[in-house]
C-alpha cells in the first residue's frame, strides 16, 4: 500500500531488543537523527524473555579463546570463525558498557560479576540478571536508556518493506501504525540506513519459547527486498520447555538451562539420568544433542515430555536463583521444589538470518541487520547457549560504527565466510509473492511446520509440509480463493510467517544431513564431504 505520511531520519532501526536499542543508543549519541520502530510495545519482544543470561568471557581463568573453542564446537562445523573471534574478545567489553548503560548483573559475596554454565560452556561464562531474569533487566535498562535520550521512538508499528531507490540503495521503510495518533495508518520513515533488528521467528511453529511478536517479519522482508538469507534450516529447539500439554499452542514457559548449570538432573518417569553416557558433559551438553536425547527417550518410551528435577536445590535456592520459573511453574500447578518439572523440546532460535558481514551490512546497500534476525556466521549450525544477548550487543556496535562514519559505511555487505567451507545458492523459493493471508491461516503454518519440520525431520514430512504450504499460498491467490484477508498486523504476520516457512522448509530439504540443529532421520549422519557449506536463499527481483 502506498504511504500515507513520511517522517525523514539519519537512521531507522527496525525492533527494540538488546540489538535495535544498543544500537539506536549509539546512533543517536553520534549525532545521527534515530528513529527506532516497533511492533508492539518498546519491551515487547524476545529480549525480555532471556532468563539464562549473556555469555562472556569475564570470569578468572576464562579467555575468549576458550569462549570461542565452545562456540565453535556448538556451531558444527559452520560457524565462521572470524566472526566468533570478534564477538569473543569485544563481547567482555560490550559487557561493561552495558552495565555502564545502567544494567545490574548478580554479584559474588566479593562484588564480581556472578557467573553460571549452560550447554557446551565448558566454564562458569554466563552473567546473569534478578537470578533467572536476565533479559527483563537488560530490556528494562536499555528501555530507560532511550527514554532519557529522548529518542524518537514509534511502537505499534509493523514494518511492510523496504524502500529502495533506481540504484538499489536503501532509502527507508514503510509500515503499517495503530493506535499512535499522529502517525496512523501506512506511512513511511526514510532514512539511507535501516537496521533490522527484528528478532527471530519462532511463532512459525506451535509451541515455541518466543513471544506472539517473532513472526519473521525482518526476514520476509529482506527477502522481498532481494537481499541474502542464509542458514533457516538450523532452528533451534530447547531442551526443556515447560510441558503443558500436547495441544498447548504458542509461546511457552522456558526452563533455563542455567538451572541444570546449577545441578538439575534431566530424568525419564522413572528416574533414571538418561544423559549420563550420551555425552561427556551429561546435561550440560549443547543444546541439540540434549533436545535429541529428550525426544529420542520420548520416542522410545512412548510418552509426551521428560522431566528436570531439582528438588535437591530446596526452596530457598529456587525463590533466589531461579524467582521466575519456580512463579511460571507455581502458575501452573507443579512445584520444582517437591517434584520433578515436566519439559519437552519447543522452538527456540533461529540460527540462520538475514546474511551479513562483519559491520551487519546485508547485501543490499544501506540495510543491516543484527541479532537474532541475522546471520552473522557466529551460530552456525547451532548457537552456543547465552551468546545471543552478546551477539546482539557487539555486532549492535559494529553497525553503529559503521554508520557514523567509518569509511564506506552504507556499502552492501561482503558477505565473508571463509572459515566456514562453500556458499550454495539454493534454489529454495519459487517466488517471493506470498498473497495477503487470513489471520487465521497463522494456525494452520504452524501445525504444518510443528508436523513437517520440528525437532525431527524426514523427505517425507518435510515434502509435505511443502505441499501444505503451497496450498495454502495458491488458495489465497486465487483469483475465487477466500478474499477475506483483511490488510492489518495479523494478516501481514501471517503472510510473513508463509514465507519464512517455505524457505524454511526448502532449505532443510536441501540439506540431507543431520547437523546441529537440523535433524534428518533420513539422514542420520553429519557430512563433512558434501555439506559443510552454507544454503543462501536470494530472491531475484524479476520472481517477486
Ligand atoms: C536459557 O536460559 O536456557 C536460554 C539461554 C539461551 O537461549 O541462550
Amino acid at each position: 500500500p502506498a504511504p500515507g505520511w513520511a517522517i525523514e531520519a539519519d537512521v531507522v532501526v527496525v525492533g527494540s531488543g538488546v540489538a535495535g536499542l544498543t544500537t539506536a543508543l549509539r546512533c543517536a549519541a553520534a549525532g545521527l537523527a534515530t528513529v527506532v520502530v516497533t511492533k508492539a510495545r518498546l519491551d515487547d519482544g524476545s529480549t525480555r524473555w532471556a532468563q539464562g543470561g549473556i555469555a562472556a568471557a569475564l570470569g578468572e581463568g576464562d579467555t575468549p579463546e576458550q569462549h570461542l573453542d565452545d562456540t565453535l564446537v556448538a556451531g558444527a562445523g559452520l560457524c565462521d570463525e572470524t566472526a566468533v573471534r570478534a564477538l569473543v574478545t569485544e563481547g567482555p567489553d560490550a559487557v561493561r558498557r552495558l552495565i555502564d548503560t545502567g544494567a545490574h548483573f548478580d554479584t559474588t559475596d566479593t562484588g564480581a560479576i556472578a557467573l553460571t554454565r549452560e550447554g557446551g560452556h565448558h566454564r562458569r561464562r554466563i552473567a546473569h540478571a534478578g537470578g533467572d531474569a536476565t533479559g527483563a533487566e537488560i530490556s528494562r535498562a536499555l528501555v530507560g536508556a532511550v527514554r532519557s535520550a529522548a529518542l524518537r521512538t514509534i511502537e505499534n508499528a509493523l514494518v511492510l518493506d523496504l524502500l529502495t531507490d533506481a540504484e538499489g540503495r536503501t532509502e527507508g521503510v514503510t509500515l503499517h501504525v495503530m493506535g499512535e495518533g499522529q502517525h496512523d495508518g501506512v506511512g513511511a520513515v526514510r532514512a539511507p540506513a535501516v537496521v533490522l533488528a527484528t528478532g527471530g521467528m519462532g511463532q512459525v511453529f506451535s509451541a515455541t519459547t518466543n513471544p506472539p511478536v517473532s513472526t519473521g517479519d525482518g526476514v520476509a522482508l529482506a527477502l522481498r527486498a532481494g537481499a541474502e538469507v542464509s542458514d533457516l534450516e538450523f532452528v533451534q529447539f530447547h531442551p526443556t520447555v515447560l510441558f503443558l500439554g500436547a495441544d498447548s499452542e504458542g509461546q511457552q514457559p522456558l526452563v533455563s538451562e542455567a538451572v541444570r548449570g546449577e545441578g538439575a538432573h534431566l530424568v525419564d518417569a522413572s528416574g533414571t539420568r538418561f544423559m549420563l553416557g550420551t555425552h561427556e558433559l551429561a546435561e550440560l551438553a549443547p543444546r541439540d544433542i540434549v533436545a535429541k536425547a529428550i525426544t529420542r527417550q520420548m520416542h522410545l518410551q512412548g510418552t509426551e515430555h521428560m522431566y528436570l528435577d531439582a528438588r535437591h536445590f530446596g526452596a530457598e535456592m529456587w525463590e533466589q536463583r531461579f524467582p521466575t520459573i519456580l512463579a511460571a511453574c507455581r502458575a501452573h500447578g507443579i512445584d520444582p521444589v517437591t517434584e520433578p518439572i515436566p519439559v519437552a523440546p519447543a522452538a527456540h532460535y533461529a540460527s540462520g538470518g538475514v546474511r551479513t558481514d562483519l559491520s551487519g551490512r546485508t547485501t543490499v546497500p544501506g540495510l543491516y541487520a543484527c541479532g537474532e534476525v541475522a546471520c552473522t556466521g557466529v551460530h552456525g549450525a547451532n548457537r552456543l547457549a547465552s551468546n545471543s544477548l552478546l551477539e546482539g550487543l557487539v555486532f549492535a556496535e559494529r553497525i553503529a560504527a559503521d554508520i557514523t562514519g567509518s569509511p564506506g559505511a552504507g556499502g552492501a555487505g561482503e558477505t565473508p565466510r571463509a572459515g566456514a567451507g562453500r556458499v550454495q545458492e539454493a534454489d529454495a523459493v519459487g517466488t517471493a509473492t506470498v498473497p495477503l493471508l487470513t489471520a487465521e491461516s497463522r494456525t494452520t503454518i504452524q501445525r504444518i511446520m510443528t508436523r513437517g519440520a520440528g525437532v525431527i525431520r524426514s523427505a517425507a514430512s518435510l515434502a509435505t509440509a511443502a505441499e501444505e504450504l503451497e496450498a495454502l499460498r495458491t488458495a489465497a491467490a486465487e483469483e475465487d480463493g477466500p478474499k477475506d484477508a483483511v490488510p492489518g498486523v495479523e494478516a501481514w504476520e501471517a503472510t510473513n510467517l508463509l514465507l519464512v516457512s517455505r524457505v524454511l522448509v526448502a532449505a532443510a530439504r536441501e540439506r540431507e544431513e543431520t547437523r546441529g540443529c537440523h535433524w534428518r532421520e533420513d539422514f542420520p549422519d553429519r557430512d563433512d564431504s558434501a555439506w559443510l557449506r552454507h544454503l543462501v536463499v536470494r530472491v531475484t527481483p524479476d520472481r517477486q
